[in-house]
């Protein structure tokens, strides 16, 4: 019985541990690190409640195998190092702190590296159920830092202590959800108003969203991701579809913060525009001249050129295989709580709200 329950006890710890780290992650990895979500290498969503189940039951079956042939002396390091994970799980996608996270996750890596080397001396079983998850840390290691380095706009809303607005879904069964946004939609005064929000994102964008939902049961696509229904799809559903992956985009790409272009995203544009000025004024003239709804793109083609792009209504250049990097919606329901029929003001202070950093991490090349 007491070998029974050596095993049983931590593996349930465990499996109880990843569950809580799941549903926080879960939600923050939409919206605040897309780059771990849109990669084309990333695999299927079920993939991962799967591989971590498997990985939290081998941990839990190696402390179970060293408490079960008595190495009790072990099971402190093994609570300090669960406690350092669930605060790396707390840091990096509840506080959305890439520094943080980065600081928790190398503890970690110290920690587990040294349970390894005691598990191995005390039974190689042991040792071995650990190894995958050490591989596994080693490349959210990797992941972490990559965010720290690419995703500093994060860094400054986590400082900040903002709270996204999460909105509450209506149904499980839904295929999609609203996205959540990563800031309070009261932060953008005098630029944007609440109110501007709460019929832009509250009123069109769930439209779009109820349309979609309504639309796609029942049709191939339901079990598709938002993307490829957007490639394959046609007529009523593509219109929505593309309306809230367009919206997404834009959504994203604010931020209540004034912040700086990253480098690499400046000298892109510097290097196919000529300066950032002179992209700024060609983006605003595309802007204000589009001709009746639509949405103005700076985008990147497969060789890593930057061009400016506008499609009308719900068309996106992801159909043409361009990766968009920044995108503004000037559709008039953008901008008429604000400023009434005055576009081009609307676009000149879009700009004073550009999440560059979000735009930087989308660049490919
Ligand atoms: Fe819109």
């Amino acid at each position: 019985m007491k070998k029974i329950l050596a095993y049983t006890v931590p593996v349930l710890l465990c499996l109880a541990i990843g569950a809580i780290g799941s549903y926080i992650q879960t939600p923050a990895i939409r919206v605040w690190y897309p780059t771990l979500v849109k990669s084309p290498l990333t695999p299927p969503a079920i993939v991962f409640p799967i591989a971590w189940t498997i990985l939290y039951i081998m941990i839990g079956l190696s402390i179970g195998r060293l408490i079960a042939i008595g190495d009790m002396s072990i099971v402190r390091l093994w609570i300090f190092q669960l406690l350092v994970n669930f605060l790396w799980i707390i840091a990096f996608f509840a506080l959305r702190s890439p520094i943080l996270g980065l600081i928790t996750i190398l503890i970690l890596d110290v920690l587990v590296f040294a349970y390894t080397i005691y598990a191995f001396s005390s039974d190689h079983i042991a040792g071995w159920l650990f190894v995958p998850y050490m591989l596994w840390l080693i490349f959210a290691t990797y992941l972490t830092g990559y965010i720290y380095l690419n995703n500093t706009s994060t860094a400054t809303l986590s400082a900040a202590n903002r709270v996204d607005k999460v909105i509450a879904t209506e149904s499980k069964t839904t295929y999609l959800d609203m996205p959540t946004l990563p800031y309070s939609t009261d932060a953008f005064e005098p630029t944007l108003s609440q109110e501007s929000f709460d019929y832009h994102y509250g009123k069109h964008l769930k439209g779009y969203v109820d349309n979609l939902n309504r639309l796609i049961v029942g049709t191939p696509y339901e079990g598709m991701r938002l993307e490829d229904v957007v490639q394959q799809a046609d007529g009523a559903l593509f219109n929505n579809a593309a309306q809230v992956l367009n919206h997404e985009l834009f959504f994203e790409n604010i931020t209540p913060y004034m912040v700086d272009i990253p480098p690499r995203l400046r000298s892109a544009i510097i290097r196919d525009f000529g300066s950032i000025e002179q992209f700024k004024k060609e983006f605003s003239s595309a802007a204000t001249s589009l001709f009746g709804s639509g949405w103005v793109w700076l985008v990147e083609d497969r060789e890593g050129k930057l061009s400016i792009l506008t499609t009308t209504n719900a068309n996106t250049p992801i159909t043409q295989g361009l990766n968009p990097i920044l995108v503004l919606d000037v559709w008039e329901h953008a901008y008429y709580i604000d400023y009434r029929n005055r576009r081009a003001d609307f676009v000149k202070q879009w700009w004073d709200i550009v999440d560059w950093p979000r735009a930087n991490s989308r660049l490919k090349q």
